[in-house]
């Protein structure tokens, strides 16, 4: 037992379901279509598990919607396409999502990641890519949705709480759980400390569930 039990809390985590030790790879790189309005932290993530040979996938596009989004940059310094489809151009959201999934359908995507991607999905959207869009949510669903959730997990007094990859559906932050990852919260978190933890989580899990969601619809015979 350590006997630095601070540490210990502030990195304890459960993972579920936890595959960390049996990585499951699908014979052909998956295409993906990672979508970002901001930072682009999962996005690099996920970059980096396709470099060290942890996910066998292909990132075919970034798509972002903000021009100032730093996810942009880290995509053009790793050589990935980048896109700006910016929904102020569009009249509504289904004119959005049509472009979209045009985009999508160009550079061949066939999983779409929401990774911090801050905009409501149309039927449109969900319809074109039927339980092949994951996204990526910091807490522990279905506690905690919108965009605030950080915050209302701090301000609710719970003492756990996480990150949640799910398949997407027209409910927001809402659809079937791929993976969980838990999260203490300890007394002198503010909101950007405990955010800064679950991103840890989010970028351990991301990539993970994006092989897991695939493999459960796959044949297994395509995996190893
Ligand atoms: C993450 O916390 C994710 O759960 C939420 O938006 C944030 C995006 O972070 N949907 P980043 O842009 O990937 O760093």
């Amino acid at each position: 037992m350590s006997n630095n039990s601070a540490t210990d809390t502030a990195t304890t985590s459960l993972i579920s379901p936890n595959i960390s030790s049996n990585v499951f790879t699908p014979s052909t790189p998956l295409k993906l279509g990672i979508l970002a309005s901001g930072n682009g932290s999962n996005f690099e993530a996920v970059a980096q598990a396709i470099d060290s040979g942890q996910l066998n996938a292909q990132i075919q596009v970034l798509i972002y919607n903000n021009p100032e989004a730093k996810a942009a940059i880290r995509a053009k310094n790793r050589g990935v396409e980048a896109v700006l489809l910016n929904h102020r151009d569009y009249k509504n959201r289904e004119k959005f999502d049509r472009q979209l999934i045009q985009t999508l359908q160009q550079y061949d995507v066939e999983w779409v990641i929401l990774a911090g991607w801050m905009r409501l999905l149309t039927g449109v959207l969900i319809d074109a890519f039927p339980e092949s869009i994951i996204n990526i949510h910091p807490s522990l669903l279905p506690s905690f949705k919108g965009i605030h959730a950080v915050e209302q997990a701090l301000a609710s007094g719970v003492k756990i709480t996480g990150c949640t990859v799910h398949l997407a559906c027209l409910e927001v932050d809402s659809g079937p759980i791929i993976m969980q990852a838990a999260v203490p919260i300890l007394p002198d978190d503010t909101a950007e400390t405990l955010h800064a933890r679950i991103q840890i989580q989010e970028h351990r899990i991301l990539p993970q569930a994006i092989a897991l969601a695939a493999k459960r619809r796959s044949p297994i015979l395509n995996y190893s």
